[in-house]
């Protein structure tokens, strides 16, 4: 596991292309140490025990709604899915009806999908343009920037029934490295860099802001929303469930991890990867596209890689609970990372959504629902174990119960 402070130093000043070629150099020789070493690369200290309660407790399940998906900055989605002013999307995912826009000065905002008349939604569109959304009850209208600018029979409200009803109910939202946060409480406000911390460098690699969508779509998973989000963190079940599908391309028993305070990116290795340990450097060919699993606190998988050996391609996972522990929906968005190309880039990025799909859907979250059905069986007080190869869990984990105020021991 390296910092950041082990870094190069005068990383801030290189071009974009030049620090993402650094990035996966560094990445490329820890990768070709572990397999010369063979000690499976970055591992925990130990094994860690989790009681089951941390994924089935409706009590904590409550908490864990309130406090990580009301109380922190959640990715919405990224800027190319509100590119143009005017554009707007709903973002009711965390249960708070919220509809983030670009106003005409560029800047995103959110506001609570309710009109401040007698609570009818303003819009029911998932996404689309509009510089005014109008109240389909009794035709009250708002601006993208939230003010309202027409009542029907104004003069009805005279009296001070409009006062404080001029605008919409806001939410901090804030948007950085292309990416689109909304704290769901309003009047809580955004601290990003706080809450990104060192993980902003790694974002700001990333070149999300280059990026174009693709295909979306949704997973929904009987399981706790953690239990679905562990099977993103770990490669140790590769050579097992993913026998016919990742294992004939990824080994199982290789971990490249960097903690970032909360947020964490973690890496497998390809089979073909094994060339590096008798290629000199200088002969290494190194991707131009970013690599890596990277865990955006606290619901959120950005992955950049694919099911496939040797192609990148961009695809959000970001996992919201129900109203229960045992219900998650993950919803997935693919990109293309510098736009799209040509039809047939469309194409291969399309197949590329399929194919991730499928393994998660057939083999993942089946797993995911067994697992969780079968947590219920153990008696109480049972734990879960994470090895020291599930170094990314372990620290999820933590992560979470200490956000939650019941740190692990
Ligand atoms: S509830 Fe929206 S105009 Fe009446
Ligand atoms: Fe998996």
């Amino acid at each position: 596991m390296t910092e950041l402070a082990d870094r190069p130093a005068g990383e801030s000043q290189m071009s974009h292309a030049a620090r993402l070629r650094a990035d996966r150099l560094d990445y490329m020789r820890r990768l070709a140490a572990a397999l010369r070493d063979g000690d499976g690369g970055d591992q925990a200290d130990a094994a860690m025990r989790l009681p089951i309660s941390a994924y089935t407790d409706p009590e904590r399940h409550a908490v864990e709604r309130r406090v990580l998906f009301r109380e922190t900055p959640v990715l919405v989605c990224l800027s190319c899915d509100l590119a143009e002013p005017g554009a707007f999307r709903l973002f009711d995912e965390t249960g708070v009806p919220i509809l983030v826009t670009r106003a005409a000065d560029g800047r995103v905002r959110a506001f609570l999908n309710v009109c401040m008349h007698r609570g009818a939604a303003l819009t029911h569109a998932r996404e689309g343009k509009a510089t005014r959304f109008t109240c389909w009850f009794h035709g009250w209208t708002y601006a993208n920037d939230g003010k309202l600018i027409g009542a029907p029979q104004a003069e009805g409200f005279a009296d001070g029934g409009l006062d404080g009803r001029d605008h919409l109910v806001e939410f901090a939202c804030e948007e950085r490295y292309g990416l689109v946060f909304v704290l769901a409480t309003p009047g809580k406000q955004i601290d990003l860099d706080t809450h990104l911390g060192a993980f902003g460098d790694v974002l700001a690699n990333l070149g999300l802001e280059r990026a174009e969508r693709v295909k979306t779509g949704e997973l929904p998973v009987k399981a706790n929303w953690k239990y679905a989000l562990d099977t993103y963190g770990e490669g140790y079940h590769f050579q097992t469930l993913h026998k016919e599908t990742l294992a004939p391309y990824f080994r199982n028993d290789i971990t490249i991890y960097d903690r970032f305070g909360r947020h964490h990116r973690v890496g497998f290795a390809e089979r073909a990867a094994v060339k590096l340990v008798d290629t000199p450097e200088a002969e290494w060919d190194i991707p131009t596209d970013p690599a890596g699993i990277h865990y955006l606190f606290p619901n959120t998988i950005i992955f950049c890689g694919s099911v496939s050996p040797g192609k990148s391609y961009l695809t959000t996972f970001r996992h919201f609970p129900g109203e229960t522990p045992g219900e998650t929906i993950t919803y997935k968005t693919i990109y293309a990372f510098n736009g799209v190309r040509s039809p047939e880039h469309r194409a291969e990025v399309e197949a590329a959504f399929d194919a991730t799909a499928h393994v998660v859907a057939t083999e993942d979250y089946i797993v995911a629902a067994e697992g969780w059905r079968n947590l219920g069986a153990l008696p109480a007080g049972a734990s879960v174990v994470f090895g020291r190869q599930e170094i990314a869990l372990q620290n999820v984990h933590r992560a979470i119960a200490d956000a939650i105020g019941s740190p692990l021991p």
